[in-house]
């Protein structure tokens, strides 16, 4: 299959590039600008896109996720197809807001309490609005944070754990999702061109949640991880441009995956244990 690529140069494009060996890909550039070859593909997956954490303001995040997703769309549109390609989008969990106790479903009324959300639902509901008008199929996946690819989340803690002793808040039962870029991997080759993805908004997380101790522990290694009490936790997080982080090892955040698991998209791995 054809497929037409936005973000091939970042941490997702890079590793899931690898797993479409087997397809043409066309990466489209930075800019849009030139012809976009809409008419012979088969697919788009859009990943461009500013992410949760690269900092900016909310104009930033609203051109880099909702304007750039509509231009993409606009320039599908006035390329022209003679049967429309599958659009994938790659959102985030983030729509749903920062925390919940609960895993979140996509029938979870979204609340994005970030920039980034915000704009991240915005260019859903377009998508869905285009895509209906122009008679395209899209599929949103609605991504946890990817683990495996280069500066990723547990690197960073890792860093982080080589300067301060591993810890958690409390008892470090808080459940985060997170998602592997190998199963990633696996749920796009799935996805791309399935007529049962078609039309749907799909959770994409690995198929449990982890508890903070299991996300801090495989961080720490061998060492052990300390527990440090909620109220000591609150009062450092106003130190040392903490604050975001410590709230994140503080708080749940999960989602369920049961859409995701109902659409078979093959086994799924694990977040394994402590790395030695
Ligand atoms: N990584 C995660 O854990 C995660 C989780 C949920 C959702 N997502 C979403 O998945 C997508 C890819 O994430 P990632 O981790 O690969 O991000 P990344 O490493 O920051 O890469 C972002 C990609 O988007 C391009 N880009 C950024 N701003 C752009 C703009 N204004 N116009 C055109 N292209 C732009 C970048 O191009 P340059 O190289 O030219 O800057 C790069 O190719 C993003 O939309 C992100 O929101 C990621």
């Amino acid at each position: 299959m054809r497929i037409l690529l936005t973000g091939a140069t970042g941490a997702l494009g890079q590793g899931l590039l690898p797993a479409l060996r087997a397809h043409e890909i066309v990466v489209l550039p930075r800019a849009l600008e030139g012809r976009t070859p809409a008419g012979e593909a088969g697919a788009v997956l859009h990943l461009a896109g500013k992410k949760y954490d690269s900092g900016g303001s909310p104009a930033e995040f609203a051109r880099a996720n909702a304007e750039l997703t509509e231009r993409l769309l606009a320039r599908l549109e006035s390329s022209g197809f003679a049967k429309p390609p599958h659009f994938v989008f790659f959102s985030s969990m983030y729509v749903y807001g920062e925390r919940s106790e609960a895993p979140l479903s996509e029938q979870t009324q979204p609340r994005p309490q970030t920039p980034y959300g915000l704009s991240k639902l915005s260019a859903e509901k377009m998508i869905a609005e285009t895509c209906a008008r122009l008679k395209m199929p899209f599929t949103i996946l609605r991504l946890a944070t990817v683990y495996g690819t280069s500066g990723d989340v547990l690197s960073r803690m890792e860093s982080r754990f080589r300067l301060l002793p591993p810890f958690v808040v409390g008892d470090g039962g808080q459940k985060r999702s997170l998602l592997s870029i190998e199963n990633l991997r696996r749920v796009v080759l799935a996805a791309l061109g399935n007529p049962r993805w078609q039309g749907l908004t799909v959770n994409v997380a690995d198929p449990r949640p982890y508890t903070m101790l299991e996300v801090v522990g495989r961080a720490a290694g061998v060492r052990r991880v300390r527990r440090v009490p909620p109220g000591l936790a609150r009062l450092a997080s106003g130190f040392g441009g903490w604050g975001d982080q410590l709230r994140r090892l503080s708080e749940s955040f999960s989602l369920d995956v049961t859409r995701l698991l109902s659409l078979n998209p093959g086994p799924l791995e694990i977040l394994t244990a402590a790395r030695g």
